[in-house]
């Protein structure tokens, strides 16, 4: 059976191409490789032993996308990452946020109902819910208006499938994750921020290897415990897991409504001290870090209320803070090693 996993090179998208594959899943991924390194084919082929069939296409072009469907006649159904998805480049470049996240989308959707594929798994974000009144966060909670361009074109994205979903047959679940972090336990593939990083686990190792002089704590005021923000921190390869589940419940057609929606965490939120301790005690490391003022658009903290994706989807989040950090710090180190062979 073959999935379309647009962004399949990307961070999220090559764990999930694994687990795909391991499930014995065809993969044909697309994607653009404006973020992401064609070396990702190597390196998944190197954990799963399959090269995934691979298409460098930009999908916000209607007549690429349709040439895409075209050529593969056999797709089942998609995983949807592609999309850009920094917060502050977003602020700087609304127009190319718009025109890369929605009409990546709708050319999607368009192609989708011509060739009867009628199911897809979207990757939507937390961010839909901003600083919410209450915690957890549950799929009920009201979405608050985005704070960012890019947290508007997910919330859009997630009323274009809806809309689309009422006239079309096409059914969809919509995965809101929070944090994802960490990498493959092989470290043959994990995240690949492109110049100076904003996240906080890719700019921690960075730190520690040597790139960066410190990290920059933004902000040790807020009304947390110990005074940093807490995240819902997620591992790369639970949330790829997820996608499996997901995309079997809508082909066994076990979905109760045609656009169902999940939140994807652990249920528990982390503070930034906290995971920069996680983080030394699982490498040996001791990091060097400032606090500094708040960063603007912030929020203070959020995490999930994940009952829904457990009962429904029969998934459950089984790894831990520290296997994160300590998965994420063995990718950086590999990445290093590559560097010194010149790779
Ligand atoms: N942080 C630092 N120093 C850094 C980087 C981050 O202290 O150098 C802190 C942030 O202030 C925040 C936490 O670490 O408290 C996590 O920050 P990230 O940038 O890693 O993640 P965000 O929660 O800000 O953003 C992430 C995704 C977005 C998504 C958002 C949803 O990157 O794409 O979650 O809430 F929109």
């Amino acid at each position: 059976m073959k999935i379309l996993v647009t962004g399949g090179t990307g961070f999220i998208g090559s764990h999930t191409v694994v687990e795909l594959q391991k499930q014995k899943f065809e993969v044909l991924i697309a994607d653009n490789l404006s973020n992401s390194s064609i070396d990702v084919l190597d390196n998944i082929a190197g954990i799963t032993g399959v090269l995934p069939d691979f298409e460098k296409v930009d999908l916000s072009e209607r007549e690429a996308t349709a040439g895409l469907f075209n050529r593969h006649p056999d797709i089942k159904a998609i995983i949807h990452f592609a999309a850009s998805k920094s917060v502050g480049e977003s602020v700087d470049f609304p127009l190319k946020y718009y025109r890369n996240n929605l009409n990546s989308l709708i050319n999607i959707l368009e192609e989708m109902t011509k060739h009867e594929i009628h199911d897809i798994v979207f990757s939507s974000s937390c961010t839909v819910y901003g600083q919410a009144d209450e915690l957890p966060v549950r799929e009920t909670t009201p979405i608050k208006p985005a704070w960012s361009p890019y947290g508007n074109t997910k919330q859009i994205c997630e009323e274009i499938i809806r809309d689309n979903g009422r006239v079309s047959k096409i059914q969809a679940s919509m995965l809101r994750y929070f944090n994802p972090i960490g990498a493959h336990e092989s470290a043959l593939i994990g995240e690949l921020p492109l110049g100076v990083p904003n996240n906080l686990i890719p700019y921690i190792t960075q730190t520690a290897i040597g790139i960066r002089d410190y990290l920059r704590v933004w902000g040790d005021d807020y009304n947390t415990p110990d005074g940093t923000a807490i995240r819902d921190y997620i591992h790369v390869v639970d949330l790829a897991e997820a996608h499996i589940a997901a995309i079997n419940r809508l082909l066994d057609g076990k979905n109760e409504v045609p656009v169902e929606v999940f939140n994807l965490g652990t249920g528990k939120g982390y503070s930034v001290l906290e995971v920069i301790h996680s983080f030394e005690k699982m490498s040996g490391v001791k990091l060097k870090y400032k606090i500094q003022n708040r960063r603007p658009g912030d929020i203070e903290k959020v995490w999930a209320d994940t009952t829904r994706a457990n009962k429904v989807l029969g998934w459950v989040a089984k790894r831990g803070l520290d296997d994160m950090t300590l998965s994420a710090w063995n990718w950086e180190k590999h990445l290093a090693e590559l560097k010194n062979k010149g790779k």
